[in-house]
């Protein structure tokens, strides 16, 4: 547990000092410093793939406040105005049009989605690779994958607001997913779209719980992940406990403070990634219709169903595993079966902590099995990812189900072939060149 006793601030007598003192003599603040950053000992050997923990702070953050902006113009109104065309579209329009600036918040939020679910998927291959969900951080993999959820729900409902085509006719096809459940399901989705259709109650909903709801309980979710992080230590690409070997002090002889050594660091890599950030808001903001769809700068029309509907692309990995099921089963549709199918597909990442049986966590020490399933998972995870985003076709149904049993695979026959998979010793200290 991280030492919260630390001996309470003492004033120089200086004006300054005086008043971190009273702070101080009120507040955590010293101990919160220390325990968390100034005497966190974070493993020395952290490598390019560590940073993404911070980056999904700083992509959260840049969200919230881009957001805060955004909603100052906003209207979330599905009715028309004298134009004839959605209140809610237009007022978009008019924060990329004629808000100072507004282009500029509207792109960084916008393109602020799909960093955020790429810094994530990174972060989250991180943890995969090392072994961060083995125990002792089971519970952190278990806050982490609420997030991943968390992240999901924020990101549908905040697709419906600019209420273009897209917006519209996607959320449509999600919330019609809700029918496909037996007994309940149909009025299952009417009261989740507060109507019969996609309309005003939903847009309104959507809008509360994108707004307020689900932050809340994002930012929440985020503070207990870094807390449990802190409790037990961060994990590294040797995948070996630090806390094993200290000196006289207690202090992880392969530890360093997180403050300095790697608060300079993460500076340079939000530099870094600020960088390619702006790059692509100010020349590519769109992402070539994959961040922003071409459908959703048209209004939304309830009578004019758009050609092809497709997800953005952070959702197409599990899309195409809904597409895939097409046999009805126990009585039941296959679009209830696709359902399951998505689902399970997302909570099963939850479980990796009690599905990995190998004696060592990083893939540096894992077997040639691990490490052929690892890449047909990858090979799959995109291949799922690409045929999400096209429109149906019968070879595109095959490799969606070739597709999504290598991802389960991965998961489910986890406890198997990690028992029987060679695996090299792990060494005493971590390696650091
Ligand atoms: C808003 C999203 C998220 C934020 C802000 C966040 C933040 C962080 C931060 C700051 C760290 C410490 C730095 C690092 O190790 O990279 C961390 C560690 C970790 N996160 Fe997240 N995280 C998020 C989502 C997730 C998700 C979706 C998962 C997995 C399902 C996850 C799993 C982990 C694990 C296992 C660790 C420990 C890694 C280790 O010690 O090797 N996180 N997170």
């Amino acid at each position: 547990m991280a030492n919260t006793n630390y001996e309470k601030y003492k004033s120089d007598g200086s004006v300054q000092g005086n008043v971190l003192e009273w702070f101080d003599a009120r507040f955590p603040a010293t101990s919160m410093w220390r325990a968390h950053l100034s005497e966190y000992y974070a493993p020395k050997n952290f490598n390019f793939l560590y940073f993404f923990g911070s980056l999904a702070i700083l992509v959260l953050v840049i969200q919230v406040v881009t957001g805060i902006f955004l909603v100052m113009h906003y209207k979330p109104d599905a009715s028309l105005n004298a134009s004839g065309i959605p209140v809610a579209f237009a007022s978009v329009e008019y924060i990329m049009r004629d808000v100072p600036w507004g282009w500029l918040i509207r792109y960084m939020h916008s393109t602020g989605a799909s960093a955020f679910f790429i810094v994530v998927y990174m972060h989250m291959y991180r943890g995969l690779i090392y072994g961060s969900y083995r125990q002792p951080r089971e519970l952190i993999w278990i806050f982490g994958s609420l997030i991943f959820l968390c992240l999901m729900a924020e990101a549908f409902m905040g697709y419906l607001l600019p209420w273009g085509q897209m917006s519209y006719w996607g959320a449509q096809v999600i919330v019609n997913l809700f029918s496909a459940i037996p007994l309940v399901g149909e009025p299952l989705s009417i009261w989740v779209r507060g109507d019969f259709v996609i309309g005003d109650a939903t847009l309104n909903r959507f809008f509360s719980f994108h707004v307020i709801a689900v932050p809340l309980v994002l930012i929440g979710l985020v503070a207990a992940h870094i807390l449990a992080l802190h409790e037990v230590g961060s994990n590294n690409p040797d995948g070996i406990e630090i806390k094993k070997k200290k000196d006289a002090n207690g202090i992880p002889l392969d530890g360093i403070p997180f403050h300095p050594y790697y608060t300079v660091k993460d500076i340079a890599v939000v530099v870094g990634f600020l960088i390619v950030f702006s790059i692509i808001v100010f020349f590519a903001p769109e992402g070539g219709g994959y961040f922003l769809e071409y459908n959703n700068f048209i209004p939304a029309d309830p009578l004019k169903t758009p050609p092809h509907i497709a997800p953005v692309w952070y959702f197409t990995p599990y899309y195409s595993m809904l597409r895939a099921m097409v046999w009805p089963l126990l009585g039941l549709d296959a679009k209830f079966w696709g359902v399951v199918l998505m689902g399970a597909g997302v909570l099963v990442i939850a479980f990796l902590p009690w599905l990995d049986k190998s004696p060592v966590k990083s893939i540096r020490y894992r077997g040639p099995i691990y490490k052929g399933f690892l890449a047909a998972f990858l090979v799959s995870f995109f291949m799922l990812g690409y045929l999400g985003a096209q429109p149906p076709s019968p070879a595109s149904e095959v490799l969606s189900q070739i597709g999504t049993l290598v991802y389960f695979a991965f998961f489910l026959a986890m406890p198997w072939y990690t028992k029987i998979d060679k695996y090299k010793p792990e060494p005493e200290r971590v390696t650091f060149k």
